[in-house]
């Protein structure tokens, strides 16, 4: 069951194209996220969702209707902005009524929806409170049993947890992975943070520059980019500059570098990878092995030596910064968390290896 779907939606401001030529294809119960960094045109294209904008070209469709000039109101979506407009002089349970007044629902039935969408929030004990006197993200969480409580089949929310803490942003992540899972509501979810969008999603919209670069599983965008952009901005990546030097028959590619070091990589898409094609090879400090003895058991095709320049200390999240033999170049790999690494310090000589098809070639298009 598809519950939206839009078709090369355009948009532009005077001569700027905000969003140019977007289609996308939600299931019924999905959370589908758009990610992309600021500008890119996410906001604009959630607001031709909910109604607020008009596209230059393209259609909307919500439960297979055409929302050609249908109203905000009327349609079946509700939308948590980017930047909260709770009614600050009412209590938490007015604001979370307010549109089933509007829809001149019968107080009893308020009542009940309110108190009910409230509980499962995790707000029942705070129903007369002012917003004033919520944290931030009991606030938000007020947003978006506001639009819960409406029982719309979309869920629109752009950038929901944008103005939280790291900590609140990290619980309420998963506070609303579960909400969307027992409320079996779609949800659209906006984000420019990309381990939001990877923890939270069943899909996920890479967005750049009014346009979708890649849309797939959070597992496709990381292990299986298809765009530069992609790769760099889902994820870290250490990235060399070369040519092709040879493919082979599984479609493995061999790069030289700039710096005359052998490279093997998967190539990202088809039909561009010639012999002697500038390319830009990527791989991720975490696909990365890092050991002391260059007889580790342990070895991938890619091999390089060099020396410890800096350890970035991060409990679990620690990365060695390593100058690579012969070159000037730095690359980032996760630290291990042996014991044997414990010890590792600045000039300390180390040995990185990595599969290929853990590596990525792209065409560079000077
Ligand atoms: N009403 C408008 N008039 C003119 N330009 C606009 C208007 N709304 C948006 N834009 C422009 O369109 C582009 C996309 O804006 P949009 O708000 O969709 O970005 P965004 O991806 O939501 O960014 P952010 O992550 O910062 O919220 C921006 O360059 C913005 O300046
Ligand atoms: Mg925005």
């Amino acid at each position: 069951m598809i519950d939206l779907e839009c078709r090369e939606l355009v948009k532009t401001f005077d001569r700027f194209t905000a969003v140019d030529g977007v289609s996308l294809v939600v299931e019924k119960g999905a959370f589908f996220s758009i990610l992309g960094p600021s500008g890119c045109g996410k906001t604009t294209l959630m607001r031709m969702l909910a109604g607020f904008e008009t596209p230059d070209r393209g259609e909307v469709r919500i439960k297979g209707r055409s929302m050609l000039g249908v109203p905000p109101n009327r349609r079946p979506v509700n939308m948590v902005f980017q930047h909260l407009a709770l009614f600050p002089n009412m209590s938490v349970a007015e604001n979370v009524g307010y549109g089933l007044r509007r829809r001149k629902t019968p107080r009893v039935e308020i009542h009940r929806r309110v108190q009910d969408v409230l509980s499962r929030v995790g707000l029942g004990d705070s129903v007369d409170k002012r917003i004033d006197q919520l944290s931030g993200g009991q606030q938000q969480r007020v947003a978006i049993a506001r639009c819960l409580v409406l029982e719309p089949d979309v869920l629109l929310l752009d950038e929901p947890l944008g103005a939280l803490d790291l900590k609140l942003r990290e619980h309420m992540k998963v506070e609303l992975k579960k909400l969307q899972s027992e409320f079996g509501t779609t949800f659209i979810y906006i984000t420019h943070d990309q381990s939001e969008a990877l923890a939270m999603s069943d899909r996920v919209a890479v967005m750049n520059r009014g346009v979708f670069e890649q849309v797939g599983s959070p597992q496709d965008l990381y292990y299986r980019p298809e765009t530069p952009f992609v790769a760099s901005f889902v994820g870290e990546n250490n990235r060399w500059r070369g040519r092709i030097v040879h493919r082979d028959l599984e479609g493995r590619l061999q790069v030289r570098t700039e710096q005359g070091m052998s490279l093997y990589a998967s190539a990202a898409g088809r039909g561009w990878d010639r012999a002697g094609q500038e390319v830009e090879v990527f791989v991720r400090p975490e696909m990365i092995s890092l050991s002391l003895s260059a007889a580790h058991e342990e070895m991938h095709e890619n091999r390089l030596e060099g020396q410890v320049v800096n350890i970035l200390f991060d409990g679990s999240r620690s990365q060695v910064l390593v100058q690579q033999h012969g070159s000037d170049q730095e690359v980032a790999v996760n630290l291990p968390q042996a014991a044997e690494f414990s010890g590792l310090s600045e000039g300390a000589p180390v040995y990185l290896s990595w599969p290929s098809n853990r590596s990525h070639a792209f065409p560079f298009w000077a």
